[in-house]
């Protein structure tokens, strides 16, 4: 059978090709989406400075809504899975599991990044990062999240298959390494859900949390 991973001379790490690849193509299309991003973010503080108040106000709004979409959503999730990928595969020495599915998982979040992109752009959805009702979007600004969304969620399945039957000849670790590794990734999220609804929770009078 032809080798399918490869050993980095310098941090001795397996990186499977197929999962090599993708990182590669996940963390590009991360840092384009930081560079319209970061472009977007001179047009928003040039404007917000009182001495240059740079673009009208329909400009601002379009370019405030591309830098906020760009920067938190697509920069950042693309990015996040070029590193998922790299934990599911190189750091727990697995094969990754269907990169065909990956790779359409990937193309799902680019184009889903692109659409959003370009309605954006074409003028009538600005309404920012958190896209508050009433205020209303073309429906391919929807649609482009949407696939966004879709993409990255088959990922994280492929990635959380990985670990599991997947070492092939890069050798795997062991099944209950997986599984702590779960339970304390469980633990992390269930702990941030939990931060989150005691900060929203109504405090008692005189519990000593008043605000
Ligand atoms: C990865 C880094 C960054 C992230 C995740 C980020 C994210 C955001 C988000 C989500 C918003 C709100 C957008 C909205 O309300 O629709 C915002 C606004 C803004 N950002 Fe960033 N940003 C980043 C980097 C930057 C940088 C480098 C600059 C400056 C050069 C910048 C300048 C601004 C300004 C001026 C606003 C508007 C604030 C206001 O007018 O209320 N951001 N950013």
């Amino acid at each position: 059978m032809a080798t399918t991973y490869r050993i980095c001379p310098r941090s001795g790490l397996q990186f499977d090709t197929a999962a090599e690849k993708l990182m590669r193509w996940h963390a590009v299309a991360g840092v384009l989406a930081l560079l319209v991003g970061g472009i977007m973010a001179l047009g928003v503080v040039l404007t917000r400075w009182p001495d240059v108040k740079l673009l009208p106000a329909d400009t601002f709004y379009m370019v405030l809504t591309a830098h906020g979409i760009d920067m938190l959503i697509f920069w950042i999730i693309f990015f996040e899975m070029a590193v998922l990928i790299f934990a599911s595969s190189t750091l727990l020495r697995c094969r990754l599991a269907t990169p065909k599915l990956a790779w359409v998982s990937f193309w799902l979040m680019a184009l889903g990044a692109i659409m959003t992109n370009v309605a954006i752009f074409q003028g009538e959805s600005s309404v920012m990062f958190t896209s508050y009702v009433p205020m209303m979007a073309k429906p391919h600004f929807y649609l482009g999240l949407i696939l966004f969304a879709v993409g990255a969620l088959i990922l994280v399945v492929v990635l959380l298959w990985t670990p599991f039957g997947f070492a092939g000849p890069m050798g795997g670790i062991s099944a209950t390494s997986v599984a702590v590794a779960a339970c304390l990734g469980l633990l992390y999220v269930v702990s941030l859900v939990d931060a989150n609804m005691s900060a929203r929770a109504p405090r008692r009078r005189g519990s000593g949390w008043d605000v």
